[in-house]
């Protein structure tokens, strides 16, 4: 990477997260407020060509992996032609989704080599499933998790723990990772604008490894080499065909190696996932004005840990992340 993606901890930001709409077909909680987020007018967000372009001067910087999110990026009508775009950039494509659409893009994903694939799946359970995203798709996201594994992508399961919801089910994951080659990652609940986030809903690190060891057994439990640049520090059980991971950005935060820069649907740049500073790339590609430079000052501005919020006491103040966007316009 160029000093222009080089920030001033020297840390190299080579992935960048592209959130390609602000629309989901599901209505998570921990992800969005209650009666929805307002939508940005359509002008004002990134067209597919605008896409291309901007990502094209990441490209030209040093990125090397795009990953593609939302709110739900299979929503967006031209998705399969932004990817195609994209696809001819040298950098390994990816993408966060909750499945419900995937069957239809099965093809597309192989022909423009789509390969890593990250499925949002918080229960095992359909009634569940419904409680939590207020809406009746559990039997097609389920589905199609098993097309995408059988379809031999490389499938990693993101389950957002909540106490007194689903942390009962951390083993039951563990035991779908037996005979499936596939990761499941544990994510602690985070805190964003109208998410009523609080402490005591938070199921941490630690408390998920008790249990996992209380029931599978400390001596069948290996832990893995983490990852460069990881947000998931991972272990599976021995003798298990797939994984598991735990992603532990509120109680032992990776920022270390924190190589991500993420440009929302409408264009803006984002240093870090808690930051509610915005640099709007969009309209200046418009304008006809340097986006270099603008990249270069907003990584210049990125904080060492979580954009600041270094504390339990910054994260459970609601004016701190009320500056912050909700999940589902950041795109996790
Ligand atoms: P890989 O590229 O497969 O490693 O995926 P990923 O973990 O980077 O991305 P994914 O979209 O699957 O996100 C999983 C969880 O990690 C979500 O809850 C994200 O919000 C969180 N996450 C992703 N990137 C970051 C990050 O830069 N910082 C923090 N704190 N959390 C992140
Ligand atoms: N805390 C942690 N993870 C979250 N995600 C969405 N909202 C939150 C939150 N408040 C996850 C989604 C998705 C990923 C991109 O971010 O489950 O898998
Ligand atoms: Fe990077 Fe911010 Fe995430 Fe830390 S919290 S890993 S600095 S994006």
């Amino acid at each position: 990477t160029t000093k222009i993606l080089t920030d001033k901890f020297n840390r190299q930001h080579n992935y960048l997260r592209i959130s390609l709409i602000e629309k989901c077909n599901l209505r998570c909680a921990y992800c969005m407020p209650a009666n929805g987020v307002p939508l940005t007018p359509k002008h004002q967000l990134m067209q597919a060509d605008e896409i291309l372009e901007i990502a094209k001067v990441f490209v030209k910087n040093g990125v090397d992996k795009i990953r593609l999110t939302g709110g739900e990026p299979l929503v967006r009508k031209d998705f399969s032609d932004i990817l195609k775009k994209l696809s001819k950039l040298p950098v390994r494509l990816s993408i966060t989704t909750n499945a419900v659409l995937a069957d239809r893009f099965i093809e597309d994903f192989k022909k423009y080599g789509l390969n890593d694939i990250n499925v949002s799946l918080d229960t095992l359970l359909p009634e569940k499933f419904n409680m939590i995203t207020r809406r009746d798709q559990f039997k097609k996201a389920w589905e199609n998790i098993h097309l995408l594994i059988k379809e031999g992508f490389n499938v990693k399961i993101n389950a957002v723990l909540m106490k007194d919801f689903n942390e009962d089910e951390i083993n039951d994951f563990i035991l779908f990772t037996r005979n499936l080659t596939v990761s499941v990652r544990f994510i602690e609940f985070m805190p964003f604008d109208g998410n009523r986030w609080n402490r005591s809903k938070l199921v941490t690190e630690e408390e998920i490894l008790d249990k996992v060891e209380e029931f599978f057994g400390k001596e069948h439990l290996e832990k893995l080499e983490d990852e460069r640049n990881f947000t998931s520090r991972n272990y599976k059980i021995k003798g298990f065909k797939g994984q598991f991971g735990i992603i532990s950005s509120v109680s032992n935060p990776f920022c270390d190696g924190c190589n991500r820069i993420r440009l929302t649907a409408n264009g803006r740049i984002k240093n870090c996932l808690f930051s509610n500073h915005e640099t709007d790339l969009l309209s200046a590609l418009r304008e006809g004005n340097d986006l270099e430079e603008l990249i270069s000052n907003s990584l210049h501005k990125k904080k060492k840990v979580r954009a600041g919020m270094n504390s339990f006491e910054k994260l459970n103040d609601p004016k701190k992340h009320s500056n912050n966007r909700s999940m589902i316009t950041i795109g996790g």
